[in-house]
This record gives C-alpha cells, sequence and structure tokens, in this order.
C-alpha cells in the first residue's frame, strides 16, 4: 500500500481511517433526517451508531455506503469519497441491511454461489469461499435446503455469510440482531468479534444498548438526526450521575438512625428506603454496612445500581430506552 501517500490530510505512514464524515445532512422535503454528522472510525475496531427507531441510521448507512447522496458533507470510506470515487468504496465495503438480502426460493449454498458471481469469482474460487464461509457460520446442513425453512438467526447468519464472499474491509450492519431471540442474537455477535479480529472494520446500527455496550469500541448516540454523545461505553457511562445502593429497612425508627450515622442519602419514609452514593464495589459496600453495623442499624435488604446505557440514553435524549423500544 501507499501508506497514505495520497491523501495530505494524513500523518505520512499512516492508512486512512475506515469511515470518515463531516458535516452529514439529508433531508426529505421539509423533514430533517441528518443535521450534521461527524464520524471517524479507526480500521480495525467496531462503532455503533446507536439510536431509536426513525434517528436516521439507515440514512447514515445509505449515504456511507453509496446508496443515496447526502445534501452536504463529505465522506471518505477507506479513503476514498463515496461521491467522487462509488465505484472504489462499493469495492471496499459489505453491507448488510435491516431488511435481509436472502433469496429465500433457493437454498443457502445456491444463495451464496449468487454473491460469488456478483464478485466475479472463478468457479473454483467461488466454491472454495462459499464452502469455507459455510462452514464457518455454522450453516453446511442447512446449506442445501431453500432458505425459506430457515430460522431467523439462520437467515442472519446466512446474510452476513453472503456479505463477506467479497472479502470486504469495512462491513456496515444495519441493525443485525433487531428481532432475533436471545440465542441467535449472542450468535451473531460472536460473529461480529471474530471478524473484527481478522481485521474488519464493523459500523453497526443498532437500537438495543446492551448490544452498543458488548460489541463496539466507540459508540455515538443519535437521535433525531443529531448525535448526541460520543464515546467508549465506559466514557459515556461517565455522564450520568454515578452509581448507588438502596437500603430497606424493617421500621422509621431503623431508617432515621441509618440516615444519621451516614449523613447522606435520599430518604424515602414511606417506602422505608436510603439511597446512597457508591459505587457497586465490594470495598465501598463493607463500609457502608460496617459503618451500619458498627451503630447496630438492622438492614432489611438492599440492592446496588451502577449506571448503565440505559441511563446515559435517558440524560441525553430524555426518554428511555424501553419506552422508544415499545413505540414499534
Ligand atoms: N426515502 C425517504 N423518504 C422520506 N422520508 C424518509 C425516507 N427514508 C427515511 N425517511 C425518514 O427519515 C427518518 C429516518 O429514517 P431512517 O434513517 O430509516 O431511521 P432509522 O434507521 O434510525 O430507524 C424517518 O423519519 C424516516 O421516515
Ligand atoms: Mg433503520
Amino acid at each position: 500500500m501507499l501508506r497514505g501517500m495520497n491523501s495530505p490530510r494524513q500523518h505520512p505512514g499512516q492508512a486512512p481511517p475506515a469511515i470518515e464524515a463531516l458535516g452529514l445532512r439529508k433531508a426529505y422535503g421539509a423533514k430533517v433526517v441528518l443535521d450534521g454528522i461527524d464520524l471517524r472510525v479507526p480500521r480495525g475496531t467496531i462503532f455503533s451508531l446507536l439510536g431509536p427507531n426513525g434517528a436516521g441510521k439507515t440514512t447514515t448507512v445509505q449515504i456511507l455506503s453509496t446508496l443515496i447522496r447526502a445534501d452536504a458533507g463529505t465522506a471518505r470510506i477507506a479513503g476514498h469519497d463515496v461521491v467522487a470515487e462509488p465505484q472504489s468504496v462499493r469495492a471496499a465495503i459489505g453491507v448488510t441491511g435491516q431488511f435481509s438480502a436472502v433469496d429465500n426460493l433457493i437454498t443457502g449454498e445456491e444463495n451464496m454461489a449468487l454473491m460469488a458471481d456478483l464478485h466475479h469469482l472463478d468457479r473454483r474460487e467461488g466454491r472454495r469461499v462459499t464452502a469455507e464461509l459455510l462452514e464457518r457460520f455454522d450453516l453446511v446442513d442447512a446449506a442445501k435446503k431453500p432458505a425459506a425453512t430457515y430460522s431467523g438467526g439462520m437467515r442472519r447468519r446466512l446474510d452476513l455469510a453472503m456479505t463477506l464472499v467479497g472479502s470486504p474491509e469495512v462491513i456496515f450492519l444495519d441493525e443485525p440482531t433487531t428481532g432475533l431471540d436471545p440465542r441467535a442474537r449472542h450468535a451473531v455477535w460472536q460473529i461480529i468479534r471474530e471478524l473484527v479480529d481478522g481485521g474488519v472494520t464493523v459500523f453497526l446500527t443498532t437500537q438495543y444498548l446492551e448490544e452498543a455496550d458488548q460489541l463496539a469500541d466507540r459508540i455515538a448516540v443519535l437521535t433525531d438526526g443529531r448525535i448526541v454523545a460520543e464515546g467508549t461505553a465506559d466514557e459515556l457511562k461517565r455522564l450520568v450521575p454515578g452509581g448507588h445502593v438502596r437500603l430497606r429497612f424493617l421500621d422509621p425508627a431503623e431508617l432515621a438512625r441509618a440516615a444519621e450515622v451516614l449523613g447522606v442519602g435520599l430518604r424515602d419514609d414511606e417506602a422505608l428506603t436510603l439511597q446512597v452514593p457508591g459505587d457497586g464495589s465490594v470495598h465501598t459496600l463493607r463500609a457502608l454496612l460496617d459503618a451500619l453495623d458498627g451503630a447496630r442499624v438492622a438492614v432489611d435488604s438492599l440492592t446496588m445500581h451502577t449506571p448503565d446505557l440505559d441511563d446515559v440514553f435517558f440524560a441525553v435524549t430524555g426518554r428511555p430506552e424501553h419506552e422508544k423500544v415499545r413505540t414499534r
């Protein structure tokens, strides 16, 4: 490789990032879908665009994969401009959409062969790649059956296998696990991890906080066409108030004594609970219980809460994650 010599913005000796976008805008009529999106995804990493239905995730993927054009802004994939060099971009990417590209009427193997033809692999190479991918995605037994007979998880795996026929450097996965049961979802997660271990860059859209938390090196929260927060899962979690421990007491007198001993916390006289700050570590918890023990205050029960991406989502978008999922 020419080590980025063709791109003056790069430091010498450094390949361009897998994805770089600046100021992407897109509107349909009066409806602004993307309102200035910046993205930078280093090679060999998983980047997650997290957002509720209608946030603009698919629109972003469509722009980055050259399917549609932005009204404004620029995007480069593996160093190639999506508008000026769409063919080079297409050669470098694989896209698995929210809705499967699998043809249900033919077998898994035939679907794969079709992809091999599309990528101009010769017969022999096509067969080799197909066999290898069917094996890797645990589809050997199903290979000769019509895709219509596949479960959701199998279809998704076939879809991913088809995306990989062209050996893409950058893979766009648009909600790859929406509608899958937990077991199939975990299987897809495992595949995504293996892809990245193999050096591929993954751009993953999801509406599941847990998915982004599990997989992504970096997460951008997209809502109403804007990125409202970006960082690692840990960085995002630090945006919200810390964790807490909620102590429950059997009677108001114990609660009152605990509040006095600890000197901090949110007191609920009706629920007989006291909520005190705490990071959930054994050390903090022990110190807390020792203090209460020392004052002979009896605690009935306790629960711990560490901030998760759900809290982050609520903090940056003003609505809880479960609410947005339920609206669909
Ligand atoms: N071709 C289109 N014409 C008109 N509106 C569109 C079109 N594509 C998307 N939209 C609108 O843009 C918004 C974002 O859509 P989309 O990018 O599909 O969101 P997401 O993938 O995050 O659910 C939605 O309000 C959607 O209705
Ligand atoms: Mg979508």
